[in-house]
């Protein structure tokens, strides 16, 4: 049955979906994936897709940018069309000084300045945290040419705004990274006793311009972080 934003059936999708932010990402990844890429989704343009990878099924769609549009994806897949797993794959803008543009960041856990998960539970700061299976199955995945940092990062709601000293204080508490979505993508999958992870390529540093990345180097960047992110969603 569709849904207000995914018009697909039960069973288009895969028990397992990677979600970067841009859906035309989502395609690149599908043909890079599959070899047979089926769309199943195309609302909005957030194009989805379902292919095979050694005979174990899996989906990629777009999720949009900010944690509301993440929620809605997240939470119609979960509850409507049988999605177990969700692993979002997208960039992150480094913040630790031992992040440096093109290394992997894996979210074991996401700091928020948003109140979508202070809603959740009266009178608690919800802890969002990725699932130890995914986190291990991704860090188990990695090569000696990939450099990985394993930790907590923030999900914030303003790409160009951030109060004075607040990326200071973040580093000094030994955060990763800053993005936009992961904090509810965690919320969402412990909302519904689902899984998710989330593997970030680090593509600009906030204490350090000169090393940001083209965007050919993202593309090809990615693939490290994509291929983790795969292992994760099979394992
Ligand atoms: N904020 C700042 N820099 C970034 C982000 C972000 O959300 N994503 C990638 N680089």
């Amino acid at each position: 049955m569709a849904t207000p934003h995914i018009n697909a059936e039960m069973g288009d999708f895969a028990p397992a979906v990677l979600m970067p932010g841009d859906p035309r990402r989502a395609q690149r990844i599908a043909e890079l994936l599959f070899d047979e890429p089926r769309m199943v989704n195309d609302v909005r343009g957030m194009m989805g897709f379902t292919g095979e990878i050694n005979g174990k099924p899996l989906s990629v769609m777009g999720s949009g940018m900010g944690q509301p549009s993440f929620s809605i994806y997240a939470t119609e897949l979960f509850r409507f069309f049988g999605v177990e797993r969700i692993i979002r794959v997208g960039t992150c803008g480094g913040i630790a000084p031992q992040v440096k543009v093109g290394d992997v960041v894996v979210a074991m856990g996401a700091h928020t300045d948003s109140s979508m998960n202070q809603l959740r539970i009266p009178g608690v700061n919800f802890s969002a945290v990725a699932s130890y299976n995914l986190v291990r199955a991704a860090v188990d995945a990695a090569s000696e040419e990939d450099t990985v940092h394993v930790g907590t990062i923030i999900s914030r709601d303003h790409f160009y705004f951030a109060p004075e000293g607040q990326a200071q204080k973040l580093a000094d508490y030994g955060v990763l990274g800053v993005e936009m979505e992961a904090a509810a993508l965690y919320g969402v999958a412990a909302e519904h006793g689902k899984e998710a992870l989330t593997v970030l390529t680090c593509s600009d540093h906030l204490f350090d311009s000169s090393s940001d990345m083209t965007a050919e180097e993202r593309e090809t960047r990615f693939q490290s972080s994509l291929r983790l992110a795969v292992a994760a969603a099979l394992s």
